[in-house]
């Protein structure tokens, strides 16, 4: 039938037209008229209407983009009038927008209203949905307040909203799937707050989301339904963290500024009409996907103010029409792309603060951008749980799956023997059985040649901990809070610090230890099985570990090492330092430095391979409740090696097992830090490094003349309590340790005997001083007596 359309017929169709529009001509009603009238003086006369009089003929008037009015058939359709300011002022204080209101009901024809600029205020009256036939609705640029109100739902021919630059406050309704038709809102610079509804992701007919420079936060609802969106703004909000589930139509995509935290979805390079890209200042991490660039129709990206990572090289393609391109503050390496060199048509391409090899724009060391892209790597394990992944990255969970089942494998079986030779120790039997116990546990050849050390290894008891195991990410973040700030304790060259609790209520200390070189978890294992072994009452002893791997190639990002949280602070505090009031007895001095002691004596002997060079600080030495002296930093392999690692130097291993041949004295200098930390105690402060040795000389020569002498010399707050024959001889085991020949230091064994028998004489004498009111001037019992065991 349309084929044979006949001429005639398309004629009378022309006339009817032409009719209708000549209706549309004719006077509008008395009451519009009087009604458009008061508009005008409610509106306190603006310049735009200065036209308008009571002989005015609206409906025919013309209309300029200010001010329009249309009829049909006497009544009015369309009502435009936008304001000759920016921004007009506010309207006097009588305004009413009630009335004015109640005088734009007066069309209730009206299918397109737009009031712009008019210095409108107070909150939108309810009775604005009796414009029942109102498909276009601009408000913008006045001052209008408070909620949305509910009424406005019953508008269902509402096609655009538009309410940019007002005041209001309050959530975005979730009525919005009341408007069927909606094609564009837009919200910008109000003060909207909360998180958007759901129900905005069945607006299926919604072409233009502009939500910009508001105040919602959280996710954004699922958005891959609108078919139709061409044009998201987000703006300066708060949303985040991942990145919106979006259909393919994109124009219009700014997410600028906002707190999203997620990697960019591959989709993304599927926007065949994407012209414009903005998701500047945000924390997306993850790679630039490169083929943005080239995109068919994009000619503004900006990705600046991320932490984005990847490889640019100077072949890449791009779209010839890209108008802007921001690349700047990401953590991206390579060469700049030669389609953006070539400053063709006035482009602008920024690339500031990346590691990009070009330096006419400044670019971070390459180191920067690979440190930091380590950082970031937190996110990924939630990319796993919460994520429809890609093949590939699916790929590189399951690599990552099974290196994890591995390394948990091995943990488990490291445990199992580790528990078995446990138990079999338990056993009070012989010796034979506890050596039997640790050749089945695994230990290395090198030890099963020594049985000394296993017998020593298994005598150590590290007393009252919970069994090493290895912790779960969610364990970690749950018990710092999420890296809380608040839980945060220091950083060192060996990781970040944070207080912790686990999920049974005990205290634990967590290092972070980012990983600056990619390192499979394999690679880790002979590690933590050494870590596993690092306890002691007398060190902070390693509880667990947890691995954080990267998603694309399952090398490790982060370490962290579960300690036991040693609650009394550190010697250091508890020597007086100039202040008396908090600080240990003579008696408590020398019990702390026996267990720094032992603790040494386990590092050197305890352990295969040993650990020495440990550069024990009196700031290194914590106290527990019952001030038992535990030494917090000693010479991890695991991290000295990061440490050594990361200035450069890939050797991952750890000492050669001949190190008693190639270096003689290497023991010896944890002796002479052990002296320093015994002169402390003495004198009751601390010490420059370039001091010990005036300080050295004058114990020397104090030990040679009298008690006085030595007494004058001490920290006050002991020099009246502690025996003189104590004293003498912490002091002349300090001054062998510091002595400056290695080989004229004392072992660590005798340390221990002479600091023991230290104890034990003022131990007696205090007693003795106890029960027979002695002055303690003289005293030689306990000297025949042997000192105690100190194994
Ligand atoms: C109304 O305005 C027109 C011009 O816009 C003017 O010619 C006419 O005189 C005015 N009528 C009255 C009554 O003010
Ligand atoms: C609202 O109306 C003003 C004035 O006509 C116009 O400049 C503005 O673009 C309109 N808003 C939208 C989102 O179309
Ligand atoms: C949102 O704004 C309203 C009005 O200012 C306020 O009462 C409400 O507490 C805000 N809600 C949130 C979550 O900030
Ligand atoms: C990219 O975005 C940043 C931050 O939002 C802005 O400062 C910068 O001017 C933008 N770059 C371009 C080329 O528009
Ligand atoms: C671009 O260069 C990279 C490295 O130089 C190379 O791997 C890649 O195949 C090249 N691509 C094209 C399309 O030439």
């Amino acid at each position: 039938m349309a084929k044979t359309f006949h001429p005639s017929a398309l004629l009378f169709l022309v006339t009817i037209t032409l009719s209708i529009l000549n209706s549309e001509q004719q006077r509008i009603q008395p009451t519009q008229s009087k009604a458009l009238l008061t508009i005008q003086r409610l509106l306190n006369f603006p310049a735009v209407l200065s036209s308008w009089n009571s002989s005015t003929d609206f409906c025919s008037s013309d209309s300029k983009s200010s001010l329009t009015v249309v009829c049909y058939e006497g009544t009015i359709t369309q009502l435009n009038i936008v304001g000759e300011q920016v921004r007009a002022s506010l309207l006097p204080k009588t305004f009413s927008v009630d009335s004015f209101v109640t005088a734009l009901v007066k069309f209730p024809t009206l299918k397109v209203l737009t009031l712009v600029s008019l210095g409108i205020w107070g909150p939108l009256p309810a009775k604005i949905a009796r414009l029942s036939s109102l498909e276009i609705l601009n408000l913008s640029s006045n001052f209008l307040y408070g909620a949305v109100p509910p009424e406005l739902s019953s508008l269902s021919h509402l096609q655009t909203l538009i309410l940019d630059d007002n005041m209001f406050a309050s959530h975005l309704p979730d009525w919005l799937d009341s408007f069927p038709a909606l094609t564009v809102l837009s919200l910008k610079t109000n003060s909207f707050n909360g998180s958007l509804p759901d129900s905005l992701g069945q607006l299926e007919n919604l072409r233009v989301l502009s939500l910009s420079h508001n105040q919602f936060h959280g996710p954004v609802p699922d958005l891959s339904r609108l078919a139709n969106l061409e044009v998201l703004e987000l703006d300066d909000n708060a949303f985040g963290p991942d990145f919106p589930k979006l259909g393919s139509k994109l124009v219009s995509l700014v997410l600028r500024n906002n707190k999203f935290r997620s990697n960019i979805p591959d989709e993304v390079s599927s926007y065949y009409q994407l012209e414009r890209f903005d998701i500047s200042s945000n924390s997306f991490v993850g790679p630039f996907q490169l083929q943005l660039l080239s995109l068919p129709s994009i000619t503004y990206l900006n990705i600046s103010g991320n932490r984005l990572t990847g490889m640019l090289y100077d072949n890449i393609s791009c779209n010839s029409e890209l108008q802007a391109v921001d690349l700047s503050s990401n953590l991206l390496v390579g060469s700049l792309p030669k389609c953006l060199v070539s400053n063709s048509n006035g482009r602008t391409v920024r690339y500031a603060r990346n590691c990009l090899e070009e330096t006419d724009q400044d670019q971070h060391e390459s180191s920067f951008c690979h440190t930091e892209a380590i950082a970031v790597g937190i996110l990924l394990p939630e990319r796993k749980r919460h994520r429809r992944v890609s093949k590939a990255i699916l790929s590189s969970v399951i690599v990552c799956g099974i290196l994890g089942v591995v390394a948990v494998l091995a943990l488990i079986f490291f445990m199992v023997r580790r528990g078995n030779s446990k138990r079999k120790v338990k056993n009070p039997t012989t010796k034979l059985i506890s050596e039997n116990a640790a050749v089945a546990s695994g230990y290395t050849t090198k030890l099963q040649s020594d049985a000394r050390y296993v017998s020593q290894t298994m005598k150590f008891g590290s007393v009252g901990l919970p069994p090493y195991r290895a912790y779960s990410l969610e364990e970690i973040e749950l018990a710092t809070n999420n890296f809380d700030s608040a839980r945060f304790m220091g950083e060192g060259s060996q990781g970040q610090m944070y207080r912790g609790q686990l999920r049974d209520g005990s205290l634990v200390a967590i290092r972070c230890v980012k990983m600056t070189k990619s390192f499979s978890t394999q690679d880790f294992m002979h590690y933590i099985e050494l870590i596993s072994k690092y306890r002691h009452l007398h060190l902070v002893s390693a509880l667990g570990h947890c691995f954080e791997c990267y998603l694309d190639d399952s090398s490790v990002s982060r370490i962290f090492l579960v300690f036991e949280y040693v609650p009394n602070g550190t010697l250091k505090s508890w020597i007086s330092d100039g202040h008396y009031r908090k600080s240990l007895s003579w008696t408590q001095r020398i019990a702390a430095a026996i267990g720094v002691a032992k603790g040494i004596e386990f590092l050197h002997a305890g352990l295969v391979p040993a650990a020495f060079s440990n550069n024990i600080k009196i700031t290194d030495v914590l106290l527990d409740q019952n001030f038992v002296a535990k030494i917090s930093s000693y010479n991890l392999p695991l991290l000295s090696n990061i440490v050594k690692i990361g200035s450069g130097n890939l050797s991952i291993g750890f000492r050669s097992p001949s190190f008693k041949q190639s270096l003689k004295h290497e023991d010896k200098s944890d002796i002479y830090d052990f002296g320093v930390i015994l002169l402390e105690l003495i004198l009751g402060r601390t010490i420059k490094p370039r001091n010990v040795d005036t300080l050295k000389d004058l114990l020397q020569a104090s030990i040679t003349t009298n008690d006085e002498a030595r007494r004058s010399i001490v920290d006050p707050a002991i020099g009246k309590v502690c025996l003189d024959e104590s004293l003498k001889t912490v002091m002349e085991v300090c001054v062998r340790c510091v002595a400056k020949d290695p080989s004229e230091r004392p072992s660590i064994e005798d340390v221990l005997w002479n600091l023991q028998f230290a104890a034990q004489v003022q131990d007696a004498w205090r007693v003795d001083s106890q029960s027979q009111s002695s002055d303690g001037s003289s005293i030689s019992t306990p000297l025949a007596s042997p000192p105690m065991n100190f194994h």
